[in-house]
């Protein structure tokens, strides 16, 4: 098995190569020709072999890499293509919301899977998604990863910032055998969210460690928020983990001067970064692709 390692995950698809122990492992050649168009090159002999291409899809220049390494991949003869996109860009928009929308995700999918025999993918938005690859797709979960971590700090109590994320912050409590409840969240806009206690919160907060579980940080709106409410019912101390940290503009600073720690994984590179989830898709890769 060899695994390349797109510009956007160069260090993750380095960790999955580790994980497998010591896969081949190469970083295409990439440059642009004058008029802006890419141009990349697969080097190494992968004839006959099963290749991983590692590429998140944050940007449409991601997605494009993308695009090209694996149709480089096919015409260099790999046997089979595994398609690794562990933060899998436009899955947000899985449905249409307003007359003359597209479904994104689905043609992000149809797009991907076009040269690829297996997408593995962390963490997507809905479930939904997954439904719309034609070949065979896994989704690695970014919770045993975050679980892993959190296990060496001290956490009283989890919390999800919404409702939508109570099998995430259900399944974090099972694997660190914490409690946990789930705020209110009503979404103003794309940055602006309010949010409440529930009814009944399970344990006393006041002077414990609340850690907040998140799929996805973007803004940081939702988790700013958040930790102020936590805040205000007198927590000691309070931490947000998320899978894929996009963190735009300001949003690591201001969440940082609400919080006492930001952990996200490694979907994505940014200064949160303290869970990998190499291991959990190497896990999918033992399993589905000849070593
Ligand atoms: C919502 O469905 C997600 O789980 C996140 O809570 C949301 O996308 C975070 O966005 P932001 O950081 O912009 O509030």
């Amino acid at each position: 098995m060899h695994i390349i390692g797109g510009t956007a995950s160069t260090a993750l698809a380095e960790r999955v190569s580790r994980e497998l122990g010591n896969a081949p492992f190469g970083i295409p050649f990439k440059k642009r020709f004058p008029d802006g168009e890419m141009y990349v090159r697969v080097g190494g002999r992968v004839e006959g072999e099963d290749v991983v291409v590692v590429q998140s899809t944050r940007t449409d220049e991601d997605l494009v890499e993308l695009l090209l390494l694996l149709d480089a991949v096919r015409e260099a003869g790999a046997r089979r293509t595994f398609a690794v996109v562990p933060y899998f860009g436009y899955a947000r928009q899985d449905r249409r919301f307003f007359p003359g929308e597209p479904v994104s995700a689905r043609a992000l999918c149809r797009h991907v899977e076009l040269d690829a025999d297996a997408v593995i993918t962390v963490d997507l938005h809905s479930a939904q998604t997954l439904a719309q690859f034609t070949k065979p797709a896994f989704e690695a979960s970014g919770i045993p990863a975050i679980a892993r971590m959190l296990r060496e700090r001290p956490v009283d109590v989890l919390v999800s910032p919404d409702k939508g994320g109570v099998d995430r912050v259900r399944r974090m409590a099972q694997l660190l055998d914490k409690p946990w409840f789930a705020l209110d969240k009503k979404r103003i806009d794309s940055e602006h969210v309010e949010l409440a206690f529930p009814a009944e919160v399970p344990i006393p907060i006041a002077g414990k460690h609340a850690v907040l579980i998140d799929d996805v940080i973007t803004t940081g709106g939702t988790i700013v928020e958040a930790a102020k409410l936590l805040q205000k019912r007198g927590v000691g101390a309070v931490s947000a983990a998320c899978t894929h940290g996009l963190f735009l503009r300001d949003a690591f600073e201001r969440i940082k001067a609400v919080t006492d720690e930001v952990y996200s994984t490694d979907t994505l590179g940014n200064p949160a970064e303290k869970a990998s989830v190499a291991p959990d898709i190497a896990q999918i890769l033992r399993r589905e692709a000849s070593p």
